[in-house]
Formats: C-alpha cells, sequence, structure tokens
C-alpha cells in the first residue's frame, strides 16, 4: 500500500476526522482494486459498509413519501435510487479522478470549509460521449459522500400545462434545500436545450432560464449533478453556474485495461491474458461497451462450463459487438 496514503490514514484518524478517514479508506480500497486485488477490496468494502454512518439524511432512504409530486396527477418528480444499488467502481483519467476526489473531500470538510467561510463544489456538471460514466460518476459522488442519490424523473416534470413544469422544478429544487440529497438531472439537455438553437423558443427558453435562476439560488446541503452527452446543449450561461464542469472523456488504452481487469476481478483469468491487446484493439470504445464485452466473455466461459475467462473468450465477446455496430451502421 502507497506510504503517503497511509501517513495520511493516520493523520486522518489522529485528528478524529472521521470523514476523512471514511474517504482515504476508500481510496485504499480503490488503490486495490486498481492493483488487481479485487477480492481484497471487496473485502475491504464490506468491513466498511458495516461502519455507522454519522447521521442519516432527513429524507434518506424510507422517506419516499415525501418527495414532491407533479402539480396535476401527483406523480413523483424524483426517484431515490437505494444505496445497495449505486454502483460506484470506476476507471478514469487521473486528473479527472482528482477531481472527483476533490468534490467528495470538499463535501467531507464542509463543516471545516465553512469555518472559514468557503463552501464546498456542489453545483457539478458531467458531460462527455455516451457510456463513459456520467451516470456512473453521480452514484459514485452519492456513495462516496453518503448522500441519498435522487434521480429527477424529467417524464413527470415536463409538463403540458403551462407554467406547470416551472412549478415542478420549483419543487424538486425546495425539496433538495430541505433534504441534503445529491439531486441528480441525468441527460438535462432535454430540459436545457441550446438556447442558440433557432427552434428553441418560448416555453423551453423560459424553462431554462428557471433551472439556471435555481442552480444558482440553489443553498443546500448536498450536491446537485446534472449530466449530458450533448456538448452542443452547453449553454455558456449554464456552464457559468457549475462550481465544477467534468468531462469524462472515452477511456484509453490503459484505462480500458483496467475496466476489463476490473470488470473481471471476481473472476478466474487465463494467466498469460494478453490485456494490453486485448486492450488496444478495443481502442474507441467507450467504458460501457468495455464492460459488456467483459461481461459476455465472463458469460460464455460460464455457459461453457469453464472456471477461467480466456483470450479467446474476450476476442470472441469483442468480434460479437463490432458485428452489432456493423449492423447498426
Ligand atoms: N469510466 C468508467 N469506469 C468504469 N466503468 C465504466 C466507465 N464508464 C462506463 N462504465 C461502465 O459502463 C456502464 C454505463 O455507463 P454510464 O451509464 O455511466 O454511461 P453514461 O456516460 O451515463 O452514458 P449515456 O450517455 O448513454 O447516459 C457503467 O455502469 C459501467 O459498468
Ligand atoms: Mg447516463
Amino acid at each position: 500500500m502507497n506510504s503517503q496514503l497511509l501517513k495520511r490514514l493516520f493523520r486522518a484518524i489522529q485528528s478524529g476526522s472521521g470523514p476523512d478517514v471514511e474517504v482515504l479508506c476508500r481510496k485504499v480500497v480503490e488503490d486495490e482494486r486498481k492493483a488487481g486485488h479485487g477480492r481484497v477490496a471487496e473485502d475491504l468494502e464490506r468491513i466498511l459498509e458495516k461502519v455507522p454512518k454519522p447521521s442519516p439524511a432527513p429524507g434518506g432512504p424510507g422517506t419516499l413519501t415525501r418527495l414532491p409530486t407533479s402539480g396535476r396527477d401527483a406523480a413523483p418528480l424524483l426517484q431515490e435510487v437505494p444505496r445497495d444499488q449505486l454502483r460506484h467502481h470506476m476507471v478514469l483519467p487521473e486528473e479527472v479522478e482528482r477531481r472527483f476526489r476533490r468534490i467528495e473531500k470538499e463535501y467531507a470538510a464542509r463543516t471545516r470549509l465553512a469555518a472559514h467561510g468557503l463552501h464546498p463544489r456542489q453545483r457539478i456538471l458531467l458531460h462527455g460521449p455516451p457510456g463513459c460514466g456520467k451516470s456512473l460518476g453521480a452514484e459514485r459522488l452519492a456513495w462516496n459522500t453518503g448522500l441519498p442519490l435522487l434521480k429527477v424523473r424529467f417524464d413527470t416534470l415536463l409538463s403540458s400545462y403551462f407554467g406547470e413544469t416551472h412549478s415542478n422544478l420549483r419543487k424538486v429544487f425546495d425539496s433538495a434545500e430541505t433534504t441534503p440529497c445529491a439531486l441528480f438531472l441525468d441527460e438535462c439537455d432535454t430540459l436545457a436545450r441550446s438556447r442558440t438553437d433557432r427552434n428553441d423558443v418560448g416555453e423551453a427558453t423560459r424553462i431554462t432560464n428557471a433551472l439556471l435562476e435555481m442552480l444558482e439560488a440553489y443553498r443546500g446541503d448536498g450536491l446537485v449533478i446534472a449530466a449530458t452527452n450533448l456538448d452542443s446543449a452547453l449553454d455558456s450561461a449554464l456552464i457559468r453556474r457549475f462550481d465544477e464542469v467534468l468531462r469524462i472523456p472515452l477511456p484509453s488504452t490503459s484505462e480500458i485495461e483496467g475496466i476489463l481487469k476490473s470488470t473481471l476481478s471476481a473472476v478466474i483469468t487465463e494467466k498469460s491474458l494478453p490485456w494490453w491487446h486485448l486492450a488496444l484493439e478495443m481502442d474507441g470504445m467507450s467504458g460501457s461497451e468495455v464492460t459488456q464485452i467483459a461481461r459476455n466473455a465472463a458469460k460464455h466461459a460460464v455457459l461453457e462450463g469453464r472456471k477461467v475467462v480466456t483470450g479467446d473468450d474476450l476476442r470472441f465477446a469483442l468480434t460479437e459487438i463490432h458485428e452489432r455496430h456493423h449492423q447498426a451502421i
């Protein structure tokens, strides 16, 4: 284990900073996973899960009935993702990982920051190509901060009745201010289309402006996370309202290798598996596709009654995905 990390962990224990200890412990878990010690990482994680959480956030699990509903048909405007369903293992470029960690660290240190009149980064925008881990990024932030993840349901929020979308949005933000949570506006371009789009007039523009105002006025104790894969939807007025704008790119070859290894960390793989070569062959694919290839390869081995996943299993799964791409074109 990294000696710097060990020192930081000891210092955090010595100073009695519970949230820092937890963040550092999670880093140890991630490091072990990256080092290919999947089993150790899972054992450590299970131990962490037994650590009692500081104080359950009001509105956390079990308080779904208090979630806001839409005006006319009283349909839920928010959906809570149960904590045990949050996926959170990510393989990212160092700089992107550092910025994710910084958000988590600032959240953990929010009381210390407040003592100096400072605020943690709370309004986060995640963008990048499809399948690169934006939704996963929101889940990871909720997991590492311990905040309940509340996803905005655009299907019920967007109303055909004049003014109702605005009041639904208001309810969502009011609720996020009274209930500490990670409020997640996934595929937020549904709402905030580029204001330069000439077709985008009237109600859509008003809603975009309302979102900007509510983002700016947000004073809750949690996070507001928005995600989009449309770079063109990133209006400069929108970008300005966020404390952190994170672009998650397609994975590099070594990140593809990392995603393959972590997806297959719970199964036995062939000893001389040519990870790097296989990763090279997957160049240009998204994290989502790479994960799918690894899972399909593992399933293929199981169905053939083998305990060991081979390079051929992975190549077979890769060919299938390639073929599917060609069929789609
Ligand atoms: N950087 C990554 N590290 C590890 N796994 C990843 C990464 N990116 C994607 N994945 C895998 O792909 C799955 C799908 O990713 P996710 O849904 O977060 O992508 P997205 O960017 O939200 O895509 P979309 O634009 O289609 O909404 C994840 O659950 C995970 O298994
Ligand atoms: Mg997504």
